[in-house]
């Protein structure tokens, strides 16, 4: 059933485009390591712009009364050693010197590269090492990456690093006392901390809704944290090394992740992030031959050789070839994702299905808004009223829904849980109100971490007069006709 809302939603979510800071030339300004921070560096300067982080134990993850955490942020003793860490960013200036191109969606100099595949990232530490007399880190076998931990040349923090800085000394949500306001951080500043749980009552809430830039901004941007790093929530997400996993529980030194996996892992969140997905402890994932407009990288450095080398056997999950047979499979709450569902399946012949629930939300918005924040935050699992008995016969499975907070509907997660997509190929797309995905890709890949994931589709509303076309040009994309 369709409901009219998209007078109401395009209220709620409407969302405005505005000029960006800026502050001085990250070329151009350096800080080396003070003298009682310095380390012994044997064979090299520390390039401009690289800070001292010097090591130390930190709890990594989140406690579990952090308000909008996940259950994949066990919080567990990490000790990390010394190392360095670049004050920025990568800037595209810095790729484009390497490399010869920019793939970033933004253009600008001193705007953060984005739209760089993990894989790339790797290639691009090895290219900037060489150039500059060190020694390549990453050893790229195709899809398999090993690291040198006893080289000294550019490379991707760990997780754990990445955290530690992050957090610079501190335990809250995010390293700032308070969390991030737009004046802060570059994010969807719409949706600062916990709004979904104050929507209707803004008045309790710490922050106010700011500013979405719907851009990156220049890398030097805002103040840095208590370690001088800059943009260490919002503007891009950071690619670091690890593979995606469980963490253990137990004390660990220098965690490098698991040795083989199907996704990355990326942190700090990006200019088209709610701010819950900032956080110092949130855990974003992506295949690591993708990329996207919302995620760049930032370079450390050893700051003493390390020893050992970490391998890395990157599975790929194989895709189908766009010949397989095809479900469409969709939540749709206002009838908009129904409408994209409907023209994909005119333009496919294949089938459909509606994913239902035993006890739907509420017809009412503001209600259904309460209803999806407590679902989410809870990590429920609604019971769905309608099954499939031959999902074995599907190679492709196009998984449509709404953009909820800046996620799937739980339900959508029920749909994950109940199937085994191993061997199959999901093709999302999603219908928003200028959120585009959120982070619902990395929801549906946790969930599915042994399908495929092919291009992805993102649909503001219903689409309107575009909407064929977008479709056919998507299908294309995944090689359906
Ligand atoms: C509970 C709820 C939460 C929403 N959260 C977001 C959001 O975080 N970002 C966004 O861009 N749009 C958000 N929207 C807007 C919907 O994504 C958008 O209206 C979509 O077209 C609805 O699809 P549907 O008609 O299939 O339900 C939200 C809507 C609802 C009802």
């Amino acid at each position: 059933m369709r409901k009219t809302i998209s007078l109401l939603l395009s209220l709620s979510f409407i969302f405005s485009l505005a000029a960006c800071g800026q502050s001085e030339n990250p070329g151009t300004s350096s800080q080396q390591p003070s003298a009682s921070n310095s380390l012994e560096v044997t064979d090299m300067q520390v390039p401009e712009n690289f800070v001292l982080i010097k090591g130390g134990s930190f709890q990594m993850g989140s406690p579990e009364s952090e308000a909008w955490r996940s259950a994949d942020e066990t919080q567990h003793p990490v000790t990390v050693s010394d190392f360095y860490m670049s004050k920025y960013e990568l800037t595209q200036k810095e790729y484009k010197e390497i490399t010869g191109s920019n793939p970033s969606n933004f253009k600008g100099d001193n705007l953060p590269v984005e739209n760089i595949s993990w894989l790339d990232a790797a290639a691009y530490c090895n290219i900037r090492s060489e150039r500059d007399g060190l020694t390549p880190v990453y050893t790229i076998n195709g899809q398999n990456v090993s690291w040198d931990r006893s080289a000294n040349g550019y490379r991707l923090p760990t997780e754990a690093e990445w955290e530690y800085a992050c957090r610079a000394g501190t335990s809250t949500p995010f390293y700032m006392e308070n969390s991030p306001s737009a004046e802060d951080a570059n994010y969807y500043g719409h949706y600062p901390y916990e709004i979904e749980d104050n929507y209707f009552s803004q008045g309790n809430l710490q922050i106010k809704p700011g500013e979405y830039r719907q851009t990156t901004v220049p890398v030097d941007s805002f103040s840095e944290n208590p370690y001088g790093l800059y943009n260490m929530h919002g503007n891009v997400g950071e690619w670091v090394w690890d593979y995606y996993g469980d963490y253990s529980a137990d004390e660990q030194t220098n965690p490098a992740g698991p040795a083989s996996g199907t996704l990355r892992v990326y942190r700090g969140g990006g200019w088209n992030d709610f701010a819950k997905n900032m956080r110092s402890a949130y855990r974003a994932t992506l295949e690591q031959n993708k990329g996207s407009f919302n995620l760049g990288i930032r370079l450390v450095l050893n700051a003493a050789p390390g020893s050992g080398s970490v391998s890395g056997t990157g599975a790929q999950n194989t895709s189908a070839d766009g010949n397989g047979k095809i479900l469409i499979a969709y939540f749709s709450w206002g009838g908009n994702t129904e409408g994209i569902a409907e023209e994909i399946q005119s333009q496919t012949g294949a089938d459909i299905f509606e994913i239902t629930m035993v006890n739907p939300y509420s017809s009412d918005y503001n209600t259904v808004l309460d209803e999806a924040q407590r679902d989410q935050n809870a990590q429920a699992r609604p019971e769905l009223a309608n099954h499939i008995d031959n999902m074995d016969e599907y190679d492709i499975v196009m998984i449509g829904y709404p953009n909820w907070w800046a996620s799937i509907p739980m339900p959508v997660a029920s749909f994950l849980e109940e199937y085994d997509f191993s061997g199959k190929t999901i093709l999302p797309f999603c219908s928003h109100g200028g959120g585009r995905f959120g982070q619902s890709l990395t929801a549906i890949a946790k969930l599915a971490p042994n399908a495929a994931m092919g291009e992805a589709l993102s649909i503001h509303y219903s689409g309107g007069s575009e909407l064929s076309g977008d479709v056919s040009e998507w299908l294309n994309s995944n090689g359906i006709q």
